[in-house]
């Protein structure tokens, strides 16, 4: 039991730096690059944490999980902070052990709101600052309607965030190709650093993925049981649950592992973070074992196949009236090349 907590921060951190340089290419002006504060690559989501949240994220510090992702639209930041606060001190860590990731919702893109988003995410949180702060989506939603503002305006804010200290890194969420390209090309002095976006063996996206890498952006990967988040529901025509996917429960057995650990992984070996979310405290810790299920060459063949399902669970796109993902992968199983 001991090895992974020990593992944890020299994997991650190996990871990280073959994973994560600064950004050079479009770019002019030098940025801090991510490995200098390496981003532990097991996260913890919290997303639907209700009742016992305080509970569920001190454990998972207690765990061993480094990295917490947050978001002010999840509507739990105070009890998470509860539980940050409750971790630290019973592991004796400090806030700088720790990764806080949280994310600007769509009623505060305008750019004279950007700033007062910040600060009420890091005082509920109780953090001082953050290490990455996202554009939780690039559509400026609120009364006024959809996209009075340009999200690259809104980018312009984020970046003079990390000016004043108020944020470490600054990246998107749920970008598509074209979007995560103008915000590179038109950032000033803080290019986006992190795309966090949805992945796992059903949405593999793995041109995406390697775009990302070849433009030294690091990727995080949510929803990584694919449907199991029961605001998923199931689907019309979903494909069989992941954790009970017969070729990842063959795979589990093979390893000596859980389903569950065989998809976290997956994507841990690709390079990306991985955020599970969990309010109970065996996954949680399950969840953190992943760091032991090493997997060989064959598997990642047979998960690769799995791809060919190219499901994609969250897709507001019709219930807000917006384009979203335009050119990837979408549920209609259309496989498209991102150039
Ligand atoms: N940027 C974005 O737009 C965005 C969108 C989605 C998610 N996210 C982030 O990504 C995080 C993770 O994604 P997610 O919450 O959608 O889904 P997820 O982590 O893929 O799945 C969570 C579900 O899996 C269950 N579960 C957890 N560990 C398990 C295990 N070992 N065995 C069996 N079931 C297990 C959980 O149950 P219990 O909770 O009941 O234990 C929960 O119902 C979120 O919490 C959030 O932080 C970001
Ligand atoms: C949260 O509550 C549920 C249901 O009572 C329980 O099964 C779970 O272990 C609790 N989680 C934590 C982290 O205490
Ligand atoms: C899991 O698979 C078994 C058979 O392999 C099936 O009986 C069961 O209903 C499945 N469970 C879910 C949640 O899909």
């Amino acid at each position: 039991m001991r090895s992974v907590l020990s593992l944890l921060p020299l994997a991650a951190f190996a990871l990280a730096q073959q994973h994560q340089v600064a950004i050079k290419e479009d770019n002019i002006q030098p940025v801090r690059p991510l490995v200098q504060e390496a981003i532990s690559l097991l996260g913890f989501g919290t997303w639907r944490l209700t009742d016992n949240t305080s509970e569920a994220v001190s454990w998972a510090i207690q765990t061993g999980y480094r990295h917490i992702d947050c978001a002010a639209a999840y509507g739990n930041e105070r009890e998470v902070g509860e539980g940050i606060r409750d971790g630290l001190a019973k592991t004796g860590l400090s806030r700088d052990d720790l990764w806080i990731t949280s994310k600007l919702w769509n009623d505060q893109h305008d750019p004279k709101k950007v700033e007062a988003a910040i600060d009420a995410s890091i005082e509920k949180l109780g953090v001082g600052y953050l290490n990455l702060y996202l554009m939780h989506w690039s559509v400026a939603q609120n009364a006024i309607g959809l996209n009075y503002i340009d999200y690259l305006d809104t980018w312009e804010a984020m970046e003079d965030l990390v000016d004043k200290g108020k944020t470490h890194h600054i990246g998107v969420a749920n970008f598509s190709p074209h979007e995560i390209k103008e915000v590179l090309k038109h950032s000033k002095s803080h290019p986006p650093q992190v795309h966090q976006m949805e992945l796992h063996p059903y949405l593999q996206q793995a041109d995406f993925v390697k775009w990302h890498q070849d433009h030294n952006i690091h990727v995080t990967a949510y929803s990584p049981f694919a449907g199991t988040n029961p605001v998923y529901g199931p689907g019309d025509d979903a494909p069989t649950p992941l954790l009970n996917n017969s070729v990842i429960k063959e795979i589990a057995k093979d390893r000596d592992c859980t389903p569950a650990q065989v998809a976290i992984m997956w994507g841990l070996t690709r390079g990306t973070s991985v955020i599970p979310k969990s309010s109970h405290k065996e996954y949680i810790t399950e969840n953190l074992y992943s760091l032991q299920c090493i997997l060989e060459e064959e598997d990642l063949k047979k998960i690769h196949k799995l791809g060919k399902e190219h499901f994609r669970f969250n897709n507001p796109a019709a219930s807000w009236g917006v384009p979203l993902y335009e050119d990837l992968e979408d549920s209609l199983g259309e496989h498209k090349e991102h150039s």
